[in-house]
């Protein structure tokens, strides 16, 4: 199969991957967080060519990407007034909210779960191919199953080309993690993974949050859990990665001390000049969080490769976009921390 590359500033691609989705086919679709590799989601025998694509474990269900707060009711029931305030307050954006399936929701897309997570993306070329196409898109990230999630149309690419019928080439993902994902089907809304909308913002809205043990802990693979996707090894390059953390010259001193050849540093770029000669790779401003999130997954890309012995990693501190940054680099590193000052 030839993957064809669509502009998403060309006017007649959202007609043609809009006609290809229908079909059944598998489209690869910007969104403002990870690019997704996107089906029909109401049709069993596309949904299950993602899992192929992906390789992806059957139990891990799919966000249905929608183009409006309008169409929550289509796939969704019991919808609590929370999840409208939210929808009012987030979307467009990289929100997913957990509510009760309806029955038009196929239980391939849900991983056999009475529950389905929606979210409506700020891209605007993608919500027109969803609304041409008539039928939500599922739509996981794009990379494949267990590898950093793609964040460009060549990663898409890189992952998929020859096996899928096109990508949607929207540039380079402007938050660059995934959609925060909050649970309204209990008494309590539950933090299921965070992401582009921080805790403070959802609290904001619902006045009330629990944040599930999968985001802070690694999960083991057979327990049972509310985010079937959260206890997968996840985002990680071929090789161990470390988070070193503490004071950025107690670090220095760390990683310099550690360091052999074959080794690299993926560090903040303010933090290049104390890592000559140990082949550093900086994936953002630890000034600005917004360009360490977005430019995670890339960097992360980069280190996958089968020569590299071990990453040392510098991971930004905090709330807000950090916090998701701090989940998907300690997922990467499989929750392996050392602390710089505690050496002696
Ligand atoms: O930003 C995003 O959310 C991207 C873009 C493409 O929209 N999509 C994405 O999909 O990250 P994926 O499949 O890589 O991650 C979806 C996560 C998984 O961890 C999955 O287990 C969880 O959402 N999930 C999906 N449906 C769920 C449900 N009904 N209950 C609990 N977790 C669910
Ligand atoms: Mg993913």
């Amino acid at each position: 199969m030839q993957t064809l590359l669509l502009s998403a500033r060309e006017p007649g691609t959202p007609a043609l991957a809009a006609e290809l989705i229908k079909r059944g086919e598998l489209v690869a679709i910007p969104t403002e967080t990870v690019y997704g590799l996107g089906a029909n989601g109401l049709d069993e025998a596309a949904v299950a060519k993602i899992f192929e694509a992906k390789g992806r474990p059957q139990d891990n269900p799919l966000i249905l990407h929608i183009c409006g707060p309008e169409q929550i009711e289509l796939f969704c029931h019991h919808i609590p007034q929370k999840a409208y305030d939210l929808a009012r307050t987030y979307w467009p954006g990289p929100l997913t909210m957990v509510l009760p399936a309806r029955d038009s929701v196929p239980r391939r897309t849900t991983a056999g779960l009475d529950t389905v997570a929606v979210r409506c993306p700020d891209n605007a070329v993608t919500r027109e191919i969803i609304r041409l196409s008539g039928v939500p898109i599922a739509a996981p990230s794009a990379n494949l199953s267990g590898k950093p999630s793609t964040t460009t149309a060549e990663h898409v690419l890189h992952d998929h080309d020859g096996r899928i019928a096109a990508v949607v080439d929207g540039g380079p993902c402007r938050v660059g993690v995934e959609s925060t994902i909050v649970d309204l089907t209990e008494d309590r809304p539950r933090l299921l993974r965070p992401g582009g909308i921080t805790p403070e913002q959802l609290i904001a809205v619902l006045g009330d949050l629990v944040v599930d043990k999968a985001v802070t802990a690694q999960i083991d693979k057979d327990a049972v859990v509310k985010a079937p996707g959260m206890k997968y090894r996840h985002y990680a390059p071929a090789e161990p990665v470390v988070i070193v953390s503490g004071s950025r010259e107690k670090a220095a001193a760390y990683i310099h001390r550690h360091f052999v050849p074959g080794d690299r540093v993926l560090c903040f770029q303010e933090e290049l000049p104390l890592y000559e000669g140990c082949a550093p790779l900086a994936y953002g401003r630890e000034a600005d969080v917004n360009t360490l999130s977005a430019g995670l997954f890339a960097a992360l890309r980069e280190l996958d490769d089968p020569s590299i012995h071990q990453v040392y990693a510098r991971c930004p501190v905090g709330g807000g976009v950090a916090y998701a940054v701090q989940n998907r680099l300690k997922k990467a590193a499989a929750f392996h921390i050392v602390d710089a000052e505690a050496e002696v």
